[in-house]
């Protein structure tokens, strides 16, 4: 049974407040576990508690850790730890609130995180195979995003994230090398072009670049110049993150560092951006596309899905959230064919297995991802696994926190040993 519950505030990637819970259970077992942050938040997102006080601008989490402390923690002592649903079903009718918006997912998702990690050693198991069980044995195709725009730096390039899947690899080790040796690659690339070579909030370059498709083409002679075939080694995929983009009262997307690079106001309605696309699919080798519309524009998506949705994968962020309701209705609409799941974004690991079971049943791809404000914490590493998602997005081979879910799954991909599979992507739509 579960003895003891403590939350308290540390640091994330970005220097802002976040939550860490420790998870008592047994004779003296301890798993602790911290929560991640966005910054591109989806509208529907499970709340995030901040203070709102003058302590760190606002963004204290001590309210989401006195909850924990005073709200959560005497409830689920005494609850058996290897319950994880039972406990999260209890976490949710704590809340009671549709968005976790009372206690805070934070608070919430810090106690699910860390009760799973207390459990998975009190089982004597590790994580992947505690959540999910011996099948768990496939690691995901890392999805490295090395070039960053966005809201996730501050250069001219809008697209919020330019990824690169090693497609070619025989297994996990030696996809995360290629990634590296291509990451490196750029990076000289970057450098003989005269171009900035500091990089954004999930480790990869930001430069100042016209335009997207020159940044896909700065991916292409990265590739080409460590030695690797874009279109049959390497995969590329973005994240365009258009929530961010879109203007409501212009109803189009507002593209402002494009406009800035080319002297001339970049705007694409709905209609404008799907055939943007549809011209960025002809020229390059590209996977996925995360986030391609805004998070409302349920009918574009329906469109552009029908008219791509053979070629591509349509991956919705923010449009679903990681929540079952919002994705039933896009599977029923037909509106994208793959999710991104992010613990946070619904507050619960219980919660974020259903989103992926209902993806898999209706055929779909879903991805586990970080978040751009992340901790050293390697869960969804495990999770990637334990889910068998086959994908995970956890930023640039670059910063220890994006770093270190790639190093977890090395581990994993070690301690499977022969059992071990990486699944091979050669037969998407779009290399046929
Ligand atoms: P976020 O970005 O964590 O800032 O929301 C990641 C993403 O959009 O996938
Ligand atoms: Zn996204």
């Amino acid at each position: 049974p579960i003895r003891d519950v403590y939350a308290r505030e540390i640091l994330d990637s970005r220097g802002n407040p976040t939550i860490e819970v420790e998870i008592l259970a047994g004779e003296k077992t301890v798993g602790c576990a911290s929560v991640p942050s966005g910054a591109s938040t989806g509208k529907y997102e499970a709340i995030e508690l901040r203070d709102g006080e003058a302590r760190y601008m606002g963004k204290g989490v001590e309210h989401a850790a006195d909850h924990v402390n005073a709200q959560i923690a005497p409830e689920i002592v005494g609850m058996n730890v290897l319950d994880q649903r039972g406990l999260d079903e209890v976490l949710k009718r704590l809340d009671g609130s549709r968005n976790k918006g009372k206690l805070g997912a934070n608070a919430i998702l810090g106690v699910s995180m860390a009760a799973a990690r207390t459990a998975a050693k009190i089982s004597e198991r590790p994580l992947y195979t505690y959540l999910g069980g011996v099948q768990a044995r496939t690691l995901p195709v890392p999805m490295m995003n090395i070039m960053n725009g966005g809201r996730h730096a501050d250069n001219t390039i809008d697209i919020q994230e330019f990824m690169i899947l090693p497609v070619g690899a025989p297994d996990f080790r030696e996809g995360v090398r290629m990634c590296a040796e291509i990451y490196q690659s750029l990076k000289a690339l970057l450098g003989q072009r005269g171009c900035n070579t500091a990089v954004g909030d999930e480790g990869g370059f930001a430069p100042d670049l016209p335009d997207a498709k020159e940044a896909l083409s700065m991916l292409m002679d990265a590739c080409k110049m460590a030695g690797y075939q874009p279109g049959k080694d390497m995969l590329f995929a973005l994240d365009v993150a258009a929530s961010e983009l879109y203007d409501e009262k212009l109803n189009a997307y507002v593209f402002d560092g494009e406009s800035r690079m080319h002297g001339q106001k970049v705007l694409r309605t709905t209609d404008q951006m799907i055939a943007y696309y549809e011209e960025l699919l002809a020229e390059f080798p590209i996977y996925s596309i995360e986030d391609p519309l805004d998070e409302e524009d349920w009918e574009g998506w329906v469109k552009m899905t029908a008219h791509l949705g053979e070629n591509v994968y349509l991956v919705g962020d923010d449009l679903f959230v990681t929540n079952t309701e919002r994705l039933k209705k896009g599977i029923e609409l037909g509106a994208a064919n793959a999710i991104l799941v992010k613990i946070n974004q619904i507050g619960t690991l219980s919660e974020a297995f259903d989103a992926v079971e209902m993806a898999h049943r209706a055929g779909w791809q879903a991805i586990i991802s970080h978040r751009s404000g992340e901790t050293v914490d390697t869960m969804i590493a495990d999770i990637a696994v334990a889910f068998n998602t086959g994908l995970i997005k956890s930023g640039a081979p670059c910063r220890s926190e994006r770093v270190e879910k790639y190093n977890r799954l090395m581990r994993i991909e070690e301690m499977l040993g022969k059992t071990a599979d990486f699944p091979c992507y050669m037969d998407t739509p779009v290399l046929k």
